[in-house]
């Protein structure tokens, strides 16, 4: 699976994290940045990264704000992203098993590290179930028309 992960300074720290887990995992990932604590704006970085996941660069993304709101609200404007807000697992397996999210979105100020890498795994090894599921994502993306 080709995977990118991006952040705002705000889930800088957590995405560092992040990339520790799947580099110790030995999954391959690209960061689309920031690459700096400072400031910077989470619309940008979002953009990029859904952008990436939407014209088949990648599979999968990972966006970590200082909630997950911004990145969320933002990657979702881009056509054929379903970026899912998950800062517990349970949120996490559904969005997966129902949603087809093909990007997480986590809060850097409102999860830990461990929360957070049980909710990557999940993200990454769990498959849509499809079946009713399926038609109700294919409404969503009929909407993106
Ligand atoms: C940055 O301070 C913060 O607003 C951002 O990381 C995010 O939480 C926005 O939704």
């Amino acid at each position: 699976m080709k995977l990118v992960i991006g952040s705002d300074h705000g889930g800088f720290d957590l995405k560092e994290n992040i990339k520790e887990y799947l580099n110790e995992k030995g999954i391959e990932f690209t960061d689309y940045g920031t690459l700096t604590p400072d400031r910077c704006d989470y619309p940008v970085i979002a953009k990029k990264v859904a952008e990436a996941v939407a014209d088949g660069t990648f599979d999968r993304g990972i966006l970590v704000c200082g909630t997950g709101l911004g990145v969320s609200i933002a990657a979702n404007k881009v056509h054929g992203i379903r970026a899912a807000l998950c800062n517990d697992t349970y949120c996490a397996t559904y969005s997966r098993l129902h949603n087809n999210a093909n990007i997480l979105t986590m809060g850097g100020r409102v999860i830990g590290p461990g929360v957070a890498r049980d909710i990557v795994d999940i993200f990454l090894t769990t498959e849509f179930q499809g079946g009713r599921h399926a038609n109700r994502v294919a409404m969503i993306t009929e909407m993106d028309k």
